[in-house]
């Protein structure tokens, strides 16, 4: 496997040149090697976390795994761990999860992350919440020095019911930080629905928001709103993979 074993050498003399693809292999593959036998596992969602999930069940056909049982964090991981083999059950049935694996969209120094992109975050935060363990897989771009701000979007997930209320009530929320509300659209224009069948508002902030848990409280309070992007204080590890090597940060 190219990619991997350029990266065994710690640390090359010259900087490999490797795709955004890779380095997020290289972060989920280093994740799974925290899975063991007999472990109850949170499979999150998105392009990072897919490589963790092609690689547990690599692992249980090679029979280097057994008896996992998988927690899917959407419909789409869903259909991956099944196509995979990988037995699946629902956080009813294992209310404790031994280790959940997922990427970030953001990630600062205190390990806090911004989640949802991928429209996931509900079922993310659910499972995620109920892991001992959270493993974060993040190639080194996602690393920031505040979450939510300028760079990207905090996505909220809200009921669909008067949508444009909920979402004007987010807006003038975060007045203060410079703040746009736009509905997620998915295809055909239409707005983006999520697996759990609300809609998402993408939260675009010019500032940082300085007190997170006070704006995270804030925005659970408001009625019509299901959850937000927010992940503060959740993940036990990060794993950062970049052209110099891989970082692994604990809490
Ligand atoms: C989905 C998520 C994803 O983990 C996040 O968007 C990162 O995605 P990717 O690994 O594709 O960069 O939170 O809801």
């Amino acid at each position: 496997d190219k990619a991997l074993s350029a990266f065994d050498v710690a640390s090359p003399p010259h900087p490999m040149i490797l795709t955004q693809d890779e380095l997020k292999r290289i972060a989920a593959y280093k994740a799974v090697e925290f899975v063991e036998s007999g472990m109850v596992l949170g499979l999150g969602t998105g392009s990072t976390a897919k490589h963790a999930v092609d690689r547990i069940g690599e692992l249980l056909r090679q029979g280097k795994l057994e008896n996992i049982v998988g927690i899917p964090t959407s419909k789409k991981t869903q259909e991956q761990a099944l196509s995979l083999g990988i037995p699946l059950s629902d956080l009813d049935a294992h209310p404790v999860i031994d280790l959940s694996i997922d990427g970030a969209d953001e990630v600062d120094p205190y390990l806090n992350l911004v989640k949802g992109r991928g429209g996931s975050l509900l079922r993310e935060k659910m499972i995620e919440g109920a892991s001992k363990k959270f493993v974060v897989i993040v190639d080194e771009s996602k690393m920031v020095k505040h979450i939510g701000g300028s760079k990207l979007a905090l996505p909220v997930e809200i009921v669909p019911f008067c949508w444009k209320f909920t979402a004007e009530k987010l807006r003038s929320l975060l007045e203060g930080y410079g703040c746009e509300a736009n509905l997620r659209l998915g295809e055909k224009g239409k707005p983006f629905v999520t697996d759990n069948g609300n809609y998402i508002v993408d939260m675009h902030l010019e500032e940082d928001m300085g007190d997170l848990g006070a704006v995270s409280d804030a925005i659970l309070r408001l009625p019509g709103v299901v959850e937000h992007g927010m992940f503060l204080d959740m993940a036990s590890t990060v794993i950062i993979a970049g052209e110099l090597g891989v970082k692994i940060k604990n809490k």
